[in-house]
C-alpha cells in the first residue's frame, strides 16, 4: 500500500481508501450482503487499507455499524473519515442542515456509532440547504476540533467559489470531491485551490483531495460491456437505474473507452478497475482514491492499479479514448 500525508495533519491515508455507501445496503441494489462487508473491510485491512469512508447515511447508520463490527479494536488505529449534516425523516429526501447545533449533535452521533473518542477526518457532507453560512458551519466544526472530538475536518461536493469562501476563514484539511475518467469537474477550478508553487517553483499539495467514485459506479469496471449491446439494466433499488451513464445516449458514446480499457487491460495483466483507479492516483493533487465495494473480490481488482502507477505509455494509450469520452 502507499500512504500519503494529509497536509497540515499527521493523519496518514492509503491511496486506496474503502469507501462504504454501497455497504450500507440502500441505493445499490439486492445484491449487498453484510457477511460479504465484514469479509471484505477485515481483507482490506490486511492488504494495507487503513482509511474507511463512511457516512451516517449509508444505510442510515448500518455502513457504520458493519465498519467498527469488522474492524474492532482496529478502528482506533484505521484512519475513519465520516460526514456530517445530512438529516432524513421516513419518506422525505435527505437534505442538508449544516446549521452548528445540528452539526455538532450529528458528530456527536457518529462518535457514539463508531464507538470512538475522536473522529479522525470529519467532512461536511454537501453544501447547506437550510441558509447556514459556510463561517458559522466551520466555526462549529472548529469547536469539536478543539474538544479534541475530531482532528480534522473538511468539506465534499463544493464548487471552487465555495472552497475558497471555505479556505479563507478556517484551516480546512480535506476536500472530498468526484474523479474519474468520465467525470472530470475537478481539473475545472477545484484543483488550483488545493495547492499552491512553493518557492523552488514546484507544486505543493495544501489540501488533502479525497476522489470519489473512481469506477464511475462500476461501470469502468468493464463488467457491464456488451459488445454493441443495450445498456444494462437495474432493479428500482439500485440508482443506476435512474442514472444517465448507464442509458442511451451516453452509453454508446462510453463504449469506446469501455473497449479500449478491456484490451488495454488484457495487454498488461490487469482488469478494467485497476485502470480506472490508477488513473485517478496519477492526477496531480488528488491524495487518495475512495473505492466502493460490495465483497473482497472486487477490492482485490482496484489493488492492482497500485502496481501501474508509474506505467506512462499504458495511460498514454487510453488518453484519446477518455479525452473522447468527455461529458
Ligand atoms: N461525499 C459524497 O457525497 C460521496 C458521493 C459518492 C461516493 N462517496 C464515497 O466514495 C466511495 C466510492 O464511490 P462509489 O461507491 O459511489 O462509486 P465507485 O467506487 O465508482 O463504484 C463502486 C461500485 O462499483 C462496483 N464495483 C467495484 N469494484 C468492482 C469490480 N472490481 N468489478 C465490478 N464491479 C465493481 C460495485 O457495485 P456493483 O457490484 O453493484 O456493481 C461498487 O459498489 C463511496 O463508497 C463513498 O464512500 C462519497
Amino acid at each position: 500500500m502507499l500512504y500519503r500525508t494529509l497536509p497540515g495533519t499527521d493523519l496518514q491515508l492509503s491511496a486506496i481508501t474503502l469507501g462504504c455507501w454501497a455497504i450500507g445496503g440502500r441505493w445499490w441494489g439486492d445484491d449487498v450482503d453484510d457477511d460479504a462487508a465484514l469479509e471484505l473491510i477485515d481483507a482490506a485491512w490486511d492488504r494495507g487499507v487503513t482509511t474507511f469512508d463512511t457516512a451516517p447515511l449509508y444505510g442510515y447508520g448500518h455502513a457504520d455499524e458493519l465498519l467498527i463490527r469488522a474492524l474492532g479494536e482496529r478502528r482506533h488505529d484505521a484512519v475513519i473519515v465520516t460526514k456530517v449534516g445530512v438529516r432524513w425523516d421516513a419518506d422525505e429526501h435527505p437534505r442538508s442542515d449544516l446549521s452548528p447545533a445540528h452539526v455538532i449533535a450529528d458528530a456527536e452521533a457518529s462518535l457514539r456509532r463508531l464507538r470512538l473518542d475522536t473522529i479522525p477526518l470529519l467532512l461536511t457532507h454537501w453544501p447547506c440547504e437550510s441558509g447556514t453560512p459556510i463561517e458559522a458551519t466551520l466555526e462549529a466544526l472548529e469547536t469539536l476540533r478543539a474538544a479534541g472530538k475530531v482532528r480534522a475536518y473538511g468539506l465534499c461536493n463544493v464548487d471552487p467559489e465555495q472552497l475558497g469562501e471555505a479556505l479563507a476563514s478556517a484551516p480546512i484539511a480535506a476536500l472530498q470531491t468526484p474523479l474519474s475518467m468520465i467525470r472530470r469537474d475537478f481539473h475545472g477550478g477545484l484543483r488550483q485551490r488545493c495547492g499552491e508553487i512553493d518557492k523552488s517553483g514546484r507544486w505543493r499539495q495544501t489540501l488533502g483531495v479525497l476522489a470519489y467514485e473512481p469506477l464511475a459506479r462500476g461501470l469502468l469496471t468493464g463488467k457491464f460491456l456488451f459488445l454493441k449491446g443495450p445498456p444494462p439494466t437495474f432493479p428500482e433499488s439500485d440508482m443506476r437505474a435512474r442514472d444517465p451513464r448507464f442509458s442511451e445516449p451516453v452509453w454508446s458514446r462510453l463504449s469506446p473507452l469501455l473497449q479500449a480499457l478491456q484490451t488495454v487491460g488484457e495487454r498488461v495483466g490487469a482488469p478494467p478497475a485497476a485502470l480506472a483507479v490508477a488513473w485517478v492516483l496519477r492526477q496531480a493533487g488528488v491524495s487518495v482514491a475512495l473505492v466502493g465495494c460490495k465483497r473482497r473480490a472486487q477490492l482485490e481488482e482496484s489493488l492492482q492499479a497500485l502496481a501501474l502507477l508509474r506505467r506512462d505509455r499504458v495511460f498514454a494509450a487510453l488518453a484519446p479514448f477518455i479525452t473522447a469520452a468527455r461529458p
